[in-house]
């Protein structure tokens, strides 16, 4: 879920769309699209809402991201440390499907409530969800963040900004009768401004402050008039809520009928639980361990937007953490903490991160703790908007999973319970609590692509990409300056190194033409943190140039060194 600052006056529309340093969402789109980024699916059919494919860099770098969370979370679990038991974090990797029996959904809750309240406008037949209204009128209403440029800033010293009638009338003619035909304030100016005035200008109950009013013209004031919370596309009706299924729906089998009825998962996390039982038998694992799981997941989402961060495909990479129950809240500030760090690693500045607990009113019946990783991407800012979710489940599922499938999930642990006179223990059965860092790959990548966005007029690519070497798409270039007197075979010698080197990494890229700022412009674009120049100098005395993609500086190294310069700076 978006946080909105709404408390913050900053976070005020009219406020928001001039927050210094935030980022032009719709240059870093198209950067993504120019560069291979990030393509619109199925775009020469017009696209399809919600959908989103990778080009060959983006392809490249969800890689890295996913390769990186892998590598961090399963094969060497939050990087070697201990965990609050005082042993090595364990964790093992499944793989597990996307169609699941549809009991699955039934037992983790998601037939019965996985849904959103919707309401539709009687007028334009759009949708709105009911508990995000005033949200969506901030964001993406035209015709609500136009009239409130309409409003008077707030005299010096007061929080209550003036009321213009005449403006105001101008608007509900002009804009107005263009942008919400079907606005009070449109349909009858004279009887609701009469109206706003008394409310605003100095009379009592006046509202504190600019997103209290705009509240008002959008609500209140249109009770008076028929219309209470007016459609934030055209100001018309919106009807009551009605509850909005989020699973997409489809047939295994050749029968297309409810008995056949199966669902494309909401969420990765389900496969782990119902194979928990297996992972214990078969394995090796003993409590407290991990279970990680990436993959797509899917949810028919009613309004996506924000390029890919509310799409309706889109890829999860899930760990589910069992432990034993009472050192389940020290797991939960384990991987807690651990997964901030883990994205501030990988290139989110510290400044756009933040670890937001949930109120106690916003958590499962079942939960003693959940918090977002949030970053405060473009079109958030200054707000933040949910990164990762890492949530103590206790063992709500795995008990759910019990008592739907009649299998019995608990766990004996044989190093609890009373201790024998042969100094072994009795054990104990339980059913692990879980803690579950539950992180978005995509919108993983979205943020880091966000973070990396650089513009800097003076230089000759006046937008770069400042990527993390791990998650880079290009990890090196290697050019000749010129294309003759031996430069390009040499190049070619270096680059065949990198390349068997470091090319299960990324790509090591090579270009012999256009002149060298034309390519280092090109590769600066993309991301790539290094290029390696031959030149004149490198055929007397075997050194080439290093230029950082972040400062421009250029530096001389031997060519037999330039493996082990990449080596460490890739983190080797
Ligand atoms: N198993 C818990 C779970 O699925 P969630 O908060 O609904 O929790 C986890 O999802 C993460 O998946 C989110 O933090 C977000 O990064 C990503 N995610 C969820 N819905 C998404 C959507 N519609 N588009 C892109 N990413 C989404």
């Amino acid at each position: 879920m978006t946080t909105p600052a709404s408390n913050d006056p900053a976070s005020q529309p009219d406020a928001a769309a001039s927050v210094p340093g935030r980022k032009p969402m719709d240059a870093i789109m198209s950067l993504c699209k120019r560069r291979g980024f990030i393509y619109q699916a199925s775009e020469i059919y017009g696209g399809i809402n919600g959908f989103w494919d990778y080009g060959p860099l983006g392809a490249l770098m969800k890689r890295n991201l996913r390769e990186a969370w892998w590598q961090d979370m399963i094969m060497n679990p939050a990087w070697g440390r201990k965990g609050p038991n005082g042993e090595a974090v364990r964790c093992v990797p499944v793989e597990t499907c996307i169609i699941q029996h549809p009991k699955v959904w039934e037992a983790s809750g998601h037939l019965a409530g996985f849904a959103d309240p919707m309401r539709k406008c009687a007028k334009c037949g759009h949708f709105v969800r009911a508990d995000q209204y005033w949200d969506t009128l901030v964001e993406s209403s035209e015709w609500f963040n136009s009239l409130i440029q309409e409003f008077e800033p707030a005299p010096m010293g007061t929080q209550t900004p003036g009321l213009d009638s005449s403006r105001m009338m101008k608007w509900a003619r002009g804009k107005g009768k263009k942008l919400a035909p079907n606005l009070a304030l449109v349909r009858n100016p004279e009887v609701t401004l009469s109206w706003l005035a008394t409310r605003v200008n100095g009379q009592p109950n006046v509202p504190p402050d600019v997103q209290e009013i705009v509240r008002h013209v959008a609500t209140e004031q249109l009770n008076a008039t028929g219309l209470q919370e007016p459609c934030p596309r055209c100001g018309g009706e919106l009807g009551a809520p009605a509850q909005f299924k989020l699973m997409f729906e489809t047939w295994a089998g050749l029968t297309q009928t409810d008995d056949n009825k199966v669902y494309l998962r909401p969420e990765t996390a389900q496969g782990i639980f119902v194979q928990f039982k297996n992972v214990v038998d078969t394995t090796r694992v003993k409590i407290p361990f991990g279970i990680g799981n990436t993959g797509k997941s899917f949810r028919n989402e009613i309004t996506p937007r924000n390029f890919t961060f509310r799409s309706r495909e889109f890829e999860q990479a899930e760990l589910e953490f069992f432990c034993h129950p009472d050192e389940s809240h020290a797991w939960y500030q384990f991987w807690r903490d651990f997964r901030m760090e883990w994205w501030r690693s990988i290139g989110l500045s510290s400044d756009n991160l933040i670890l937001r607990e949930h109120d106690k009113d916003e958590l499962s019946h079942y939960s003693t703790g959940t918090c977002d990783v949030e970053y405060r991407f473009p079109f958030t800012a200054p707000g933040y908007g949910e990164l990762e979710g890492v949530a103590h489940r206790g063992n709500f599922d795995l008990t759910q999973h019990q008592k739907h499938s009649g299998a019995k999930l608990e766990y004996f642990d044989q190093e609890r319970g009373e201790l024998l006179p042969n100094g072994s223990r009795k054990g104990e059965r339980y059913l692990p609590h879980c803690i579950e860092p539950a992180a978005g790959l995509d919108r993983g990548v979205l943020a880091l692509i966000c973070e990396a966005y650089t513009v800097d007029p003076a230089r000759p690519s006046p937008e770069f990409m400042k990527f993390h070497p791990r998650i880079a798409p290009i990890k090196a270039a290697v050019f000749p300056l010129v294309n003759k007197d031996g430069m390009p075979e040499k190049a070619e010698a270096l680059h065949a190194e990198l390349n068997k080197r470091f090319g299960r990494q990324g790509l090591i890229e090579t270009d012999p033409k256009q002149t060298i700022g034309k390519r280092y412009a090109r590769m600066d674009e993309a991301g790539c943190p290094y290029c390696f120049t031959i030149d004149g100098q490198t055929m007397t005395d075997q050194t080439i140039t290093v230029r950082d993609r972040d400062t421009g500086s250029q530096e001389r190294i031997a060519i037999d060194k330039v493996a082990e310069f990449l080596g460490e700076k890739l983190g080797e």
